[in-house]
């Protein structure tokens, strides 16, 4: 992934160079701008030589097994954060960020639905109702489309290690952008950004099928389709100056803000990761309390479970650091269902990572997911493909025999003619489900069925138990006063 390989490639560099050389002279010139990655950079520079060794049993998923998660792991924390934090709890759980005012990110991404929707595939803009009751919407306001991939749960995206956003890694850390993050905007996109989260932030806003609507439906939605981002951040800046309410909320979290016409949607973006980050951090498992030393925090059969995890069955390799996840993509067959994201001749696949990277040997690759919280995230994959963590667990032991005996009866998907007609086009192909299987890079694995209840039992004990009822996390109302309950 390329922060790793921006971590790897600089600590090679500087061992060549000599460390305390260039340590000497101060901060590295090309470390200067990345704001609050500076430090985790310096740190990793400075520890080389650990790193080193890490790095090597990283290879093994076992490296950071022994290391808790700590304060440290975070660049956005909760103690100097309280009042962006509140503004930016009101702010993912408004519409007003919408172009018709009809869905905001906590509608896919909901505190009652532990920040998911509980649907394969997301209900955008112009759907009505909240998680799986949502329907596609009536009359001219009706979804054009669904959403093409899965709504991933937001937990611990505060991580430095998230550096990459996205199923194909889309949004990215790189200090070479003046935002600090590889992004589609590219050069559009502004600075004073206080990381990818907040880069990511930026985005929903934008799309027609997610937030922005229809042209012609509203101003945003017309800048959008004329591919104006600024002006998208523009007129959603003017939306919130607008109330007297935002704009305390605002002046409060913000010194720099005095008068309405300093607030920018950059200050919006970067509430909106403080609350996502401090919030939806989740690092009390009973997993985590075991690495913390507590040695009965975990049952008998969650303990066999994780050696199967990081032995025999092999989920290290890929689920390996401190949250499950090398942070790298990888093509694991993933039934493919729903519109797809354009790619191919039906238009209807999804090439995954390769869309980013324009390299054929990406295809059906997707980021590896973090595994905290996994049991109450349902459904699951890029496309939300399996409904049961048992059902995702099982594709991963033969992957080639689960795509190709796909069960489409357990999607989770408000039915309608028109979007039902496409959902398994790719899935109804035997030559593409070929393609996506050959790609496969899992091997097959025999677990008995005690390992297997085993292992399963190892994924419940990454639940937080903070994590299970988020009910306190969503506000009562929202300072526009639009309805909240759907
Ligand atoms: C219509 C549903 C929808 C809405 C509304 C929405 N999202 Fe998402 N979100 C998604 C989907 C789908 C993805 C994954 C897309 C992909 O990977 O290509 C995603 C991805 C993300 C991610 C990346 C997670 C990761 O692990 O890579 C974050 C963070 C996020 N959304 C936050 C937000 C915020 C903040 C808002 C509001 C400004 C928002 N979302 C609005 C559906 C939605
Ligand atoms: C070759 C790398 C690799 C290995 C090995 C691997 N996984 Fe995965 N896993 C992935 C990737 C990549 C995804 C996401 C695929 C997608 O979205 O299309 C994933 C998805 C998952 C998911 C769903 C996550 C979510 O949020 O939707 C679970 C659960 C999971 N893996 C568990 C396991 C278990 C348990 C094992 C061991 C039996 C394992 N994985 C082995 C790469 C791997």
């Amino acid at each position: 992934m390329f922060n790793q390989r921006i971590v790897y490639l600089c600590t090679s560099l500087l061992l060549i160079q000599g460390v305390n050389n260039t340590m000497a002279q101060g901060i590295p010139a090309f470390l200067v701008d990345i704001g609050p990655y500076k430090d985790f950079f310096l740190a990793k520079i400075a520890d080389s030589r650990k790193f080193d060794i890490e790095r090597k049993e990283k290879k093994h998923g076992l490296s950071d097994l022994l290391a808790p998660v700590t304060n440290d792991d975070y660049y956005i924390i909760k103690n100097d954060n309280a009042a962006k934090v509140e503004l930016g709890k009101f702010l993912f759980y408004d519409k007003i960020l919408s172009g018709n005012k009809n869905i905001s990110c906590a509608t896919c991404h909901h505190g009652l639905a532990d920040t998911g929707d509980g649907l394969s595939l997301p209900v955008g803009e112009g759907g009505q109702g909240l998680g799986i009751t949502r329907n596609t919407g009536k009359r001219r306001h009706k979804i054009h489309e669904r959403v093409p991939r899965n709504a991933p749960p937001v937990f611990n995206l505060g991580a430095y290690e998230f550096a990459a956003m996205f199923y194909d890694g889309r949004v990215e850390v790189d200090p070479s952008f003046p935002s600090s993050c590889f992004t589609p905007a590219g050069d559009d996109l502004p600075q004073g950004l206080d990381g990818v989260l907040a880069c990511q932030a930026m985005f929903p806003v934008t799309s027609p099928t997610e937030m922005a609507g229809q042209a012609g439906e509203n101003r945003i939605a017309d800048a959008t389709a004329n591919d104006n981002l600024p002006m998208v951040w523009h007129l959603l800046a003017k939306r919130l100056r607008r109330n007297n309410e935002y704009v305390q909320l605002f002046k409060a979290a913000y010194p720099e803000i005095r008068r309405k016409k300093d607030i920018t949607f950059v200050h919006a973006a970067n509430a909106i990761a403080a609350y996502e980050a401090v919030t939806f951090r989740a690092d009390s498992s009973p997993f985590d309390q075991f690495i913390r030393g507590n040695r009965k925090a975990l049952s008998k059969m969650a303990k066999k479970g994780m050696r199967i995890f990081y032995g025999k069955a092999e989920c290290g390799t890929c689920h390996s650091g401190k949250f499950q996840t090398d942070q790298d993509f990888h093509a694991i067959a993933m039934p493919q269902i729903g519109p797809g994201k354009g790619h191919g001749a039906t238009g209807h696949e999804d090439f995954g990572r390769e869309a980013v990277t324009g390299d054929m040997g990406d295809r059906f690759k997707f980021r590896t997911p973090s595994l905290r919280n996994i049991a109450l995230t349902a459904p699951y994959g890029h496309d939300g493909a399996y409904d049961t963590l048992e059902a995702m667990v099982r594709h991963h032991l033969d992957s080639i025999f689960s795509i190709k005996n796909y069960d489409q009866k357990q999607v989770s998907l408000p039915s309608r003619k028109d979007l039902d007609r496409i959902d398994f086009l790719v899935q109804n192909s035997p030559e593409l489900v070929e393609q996506i299987a050959n790609a496969s890079e899992l091997s097959e694995i025999q677990l008995s069925d005690n390992q297997f209840q085993n292992l399963i039992a190892f994924l419940h004990a990454l639940t937080d138990p903070n994590s299970i009822d988020l009910r306190k996390t969503v506000p009562k109302k929202v300072p526009s006063r639009l309805r909240l309950h759907d």
